[in-house]
């Protein structure tokens, strides 16, 4: 029985290997799986007469031969068909024609633009952070000593997710400015502490070509002992002269956020006409570029920081604001549009 099962096997190969066409193919088919006189089916016969015991191994290999044989049978099919058909010219590629190239996208300006001010701050012992943009009040605000009546929440209005009248827990909303992360740095990793926060921030604001209802910002923190303005300067000073490759003179004006004692506006010398007065510096020879100060005991407080130990400075750098510098571009909106045109450019 074994040696029946092997032969039949053999056999059949060498038949389906000589088929030339598929009147060919459909006898030999037929000579071994015909339901009634097929090769196979006899076998499986045969197989029943075999003692109970052996019955399951000769089934088994039966089986087997079967599939094997099917499988010859398609492969002779296809080979048949690909010859007969002259299917050999349809699925013909020509491989040196020339396809589209696959076009790799690139970094947003703001991204590029960002990486790189990452890469002076920690240059400079700085640690990038990263913070939540559905914020709470109490970071947003609170913590940064602008409590729910002070009339700075005016200038930043936002998105309300649960609005300022739910009862019983901290309203949840968009954050307005990159600067909660300082409370919430302090908190963490308390100080001494380096680390600038670049961000996506919100604000409900009426669209026009300088106003955007979403734009980055990087805000700068330094905590540590005896730290004044002249660290804030130096800082300030690494930083423009990485960004514009050229050293940039700078001054301080006073500036008011609740979260910082002195605030200040820093102006850069306007780097087109060197400080002598030209239309992009509206004649004045400075540019204003970033508002920043020394940390306010409260917000140092809220942090965990003792005021009494600890001093800091911190900054706010309106990155969208930045690129629009860098590249001249005069229109906020164009940023955001995902328009290909515009940001193939970069
Ligand atoms: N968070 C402020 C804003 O978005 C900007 C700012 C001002 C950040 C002064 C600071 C700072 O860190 O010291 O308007």
């Amino acid at each position: 029985m074994d040696l029946d099962i092997k032969k039949i096997k053999e056999q059949a190969i060498k038949e389906i290997e000589g088929v030339k066409n598929s009147e060919e193919w459909e006898q030999i088919k037929n000579k071994y799986f015909s339901r009634k006189s097929g090769e196979l089916a006899k076998l499986l016969k045969d197989i029943k007469d075999v003692s109970e015991d052996l019955r399951p191994k000769f089934g088994a290999m039966a089986n087997q031969v079967k599939d094997e044989l099917e499988k010859a049978l398609d492969i002779k099919m296809s080979e048949l068909k690909y010859k007969g058909n002259g299917n050999l010219e349809r699925d013909f590629i020509d491989v040196t024609l020339n396809v589209e190239k696959y076009k790799l996208g690139h970094l947003h300006p703001v991204t590029q633009i960002s990486m790189e001010l990452e890469d002076i701050f920690k240059s400079m012992g700085f640690m990038i952070l990263d913070g939540p943009e559905l914020e709470s009040d109490y970071y947003n605000f609170e913590a940064l000593n602008i409590p729910s009546w002070h009339p700075a929440r005016d200038t930043q209005d936002t998105f309300y997710i649960d609005p300022l009248t739910s009862s019983g827990h901290d309203p949840q909303l968009l954050r307005t400015h990159t600067s909660p992360v300082q409370v919430r740095a302090m908190q963490k990793y308390g100080a001494p502490l380096r680390c600038v926060v670049p961000g996506r921030v919100f604000r409900n604001e009426a669209t026009d070509a300088s106003h955007e209802h979403t734009f980055y910002q990087l805000e700068g923190l330094m905590i540590d002992k005896d730290i004044s303005i002249s660290n804030l300067i130096a800082v300030m000073k690494e930083l423009l002269s990485g960004i514009f490759k050229t050293e940039v003179k700078v001054r301080l004006r006073p500036g008011y956020f609740p979260f910082v004692e002195p605030g200040f506006e820093l102006d850069i010398q306007c780097l087109i006409c060197g400080g002598k007065g030209c239309p992009v510096c509206k004649q004045s020879g400075w540019v204003e570029l970033l508002p920043c100060g020394l940390v306010h005991p409260n917000v140092l407080k809220y942090g965990g920081i003792d005021p009494k130990k600890y001093s800091g400075f911190a900054f706010g750098l309106g990155l969208t604001r930045l690129v629009m510098m860098k590249y001249k571009i005069d229109d906020i909106r164009l940023l955001q549009s995902g328009d290909l045109r515009f940001l193939n450019q970069f």
